[in-house]
């Protein structure tokens, strides 16, 4: 029966290090369910075991865990050929999904006419996986389901399940204790969320996201906030202000800040503090973590935006002390992270 629920989710433009915490949080706890509440192949979660490199895109990261279920709730999209290849690419790495991977019928499937549309519409730079129009069948109700090809999924070893029935079923009642649920892109991509749409995605990056999958919300103890120490945004909106180009170039380059999914060079910025709050806030975050603060040490550039200003330290020290005077009421713990490889 379920006992506990954490929850990670990006509160900046995705790309923040979510692969990587949900990665340690699950190698460090026992959660028995790892959930995937939105997105589809846009995403790209990168972890790193043994200096080995894993990326996934559709799967949940507890995947590439022993002993530990996946769930895709019904938010998320599938595309089913791409799923395939992500499977089969992580069995010849030796992990094996074996009765492992639950999804649900309700979600989406990504066709091929639907990725040809994205890419031939492309004004806001979307990762060109069919997101957008997979979304759109979905509200005009006239998309494709996994229950209409349950057949396919079953024969790959998936579990395809009703979320009404998943929470009391036996199965749950009988293995899953712990959970954590693990959202894709962030809340500046969000939706509804965005302060600069159209350039966002299409699905619900929030808490809203995790608690639609019916995740008994009594459950929930931590929400992770997760965000870099600076910021970036890949597609095509201007993100990055020209007259800080030499700097901010700079930390992208020594943040390799380039996109899993498409390869893209993302576009930087400063931290914005003010941003953060909100979004901490808004997704009520108990917890932030904060990513690459040992990219800022490498530039020795310690800079953010709060109140619309931006704000320069003359060390890490100074810039953490103001982050904690900002962020103290918000949450209870600031994580900084310095390790592209664990929290
Ligand atoms: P879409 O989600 O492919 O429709 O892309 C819409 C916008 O969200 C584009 O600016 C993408 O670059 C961005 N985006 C989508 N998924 C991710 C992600 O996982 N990380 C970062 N940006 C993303
Ligand atoms: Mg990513």
């Amino acid at each position: 029966m379920i006992e506990t629920a954490d929850i990670v989710l990006g509160c900046s433009f995705g790309d923040e290090g979510k692969g990587k915490v949900v990665y340690d949080l699950l190698k460090k706890n026992n959660y028995d369910l790892c959930v995937r509440f939105n997105g589809s192949g846009n995403a790209g979660h990168t972890v790193y075991e043994n200096e080995q490199k894993f990326v996934v895109h559709q799967l949940p990261v507890g995947i590439l865990i022993k002993n530990v279920y996946n769930l895709i709730s019904s938010d998320c999209l599938i595309d089913v050929t791409r799923l395939k290849s992500e499977i089969s690419g992580l069995i010849e790495k030796g992990i094996n999904i074996d009765g492992r991977l639950f999804i649900s019928k309700a979600c989406h499937i990504v066709t091929q006419d639907c990725i040809d549309y994205d890419k031939a519409n492309n004004k806001v730079g979307t990762t060109g996986s069919g997101i957008g129009p997979t979304y759109s069948q979905k509200m005009l109700r006239t998309g494709k389901r996994v229950e209409d090809i349950e057949n396919e999924l079953t024969c790959l070893g998936i579990q395809v399940v009703d979320m009404r029935k998943f929470w009391f079923s036996e199965f749950v009642i009988n293995n899953v204790k712990n959970v954590l649920l693990e959202g894709a892109q962030g809340f500046e991509l969000d939706i509804n969320w965005t302060n600069h749409y159209p350039y966002c995605t299409s699905s619900t990056c929030t808490i809203a996201g995790a608690i639609n999958t019916g995740i008994p919300l009594k459950s929930i103890v931590n929400v992770y906030g997760v965000t870099k120490a600076y910021d970036t945004y890949v597609g095509t909106m201007k993100f990055q202000p020209e007259q800080y180009n030499d700097e901010l170039n700079m930390i992208g380059d020594l943040g390799h800040e380039y996109g899993s999914t498409t390869g893209r060079r993302r576009q930087c910025n400063y931290l914005n503090l003010d941003n953060l709050v909100e979004s901490l806030k808004l997704n009520s975050c108990t917890k932030c973590i904060i990513n690459k603060v040992d990219i800022l040490e490498k530039a020795s550039i310690y800079k953010l935006y709060h109140k619309n200003e931006i704000h320069s330290f003359v060390n890490l020290t100074d810039m953490q002390d103001y982050i904690f005077s900002v962020l103290s009421d918000v949450v209870t713990q600031i994580i900084y992270s310095f390790n592209p490889h664990s929290i």
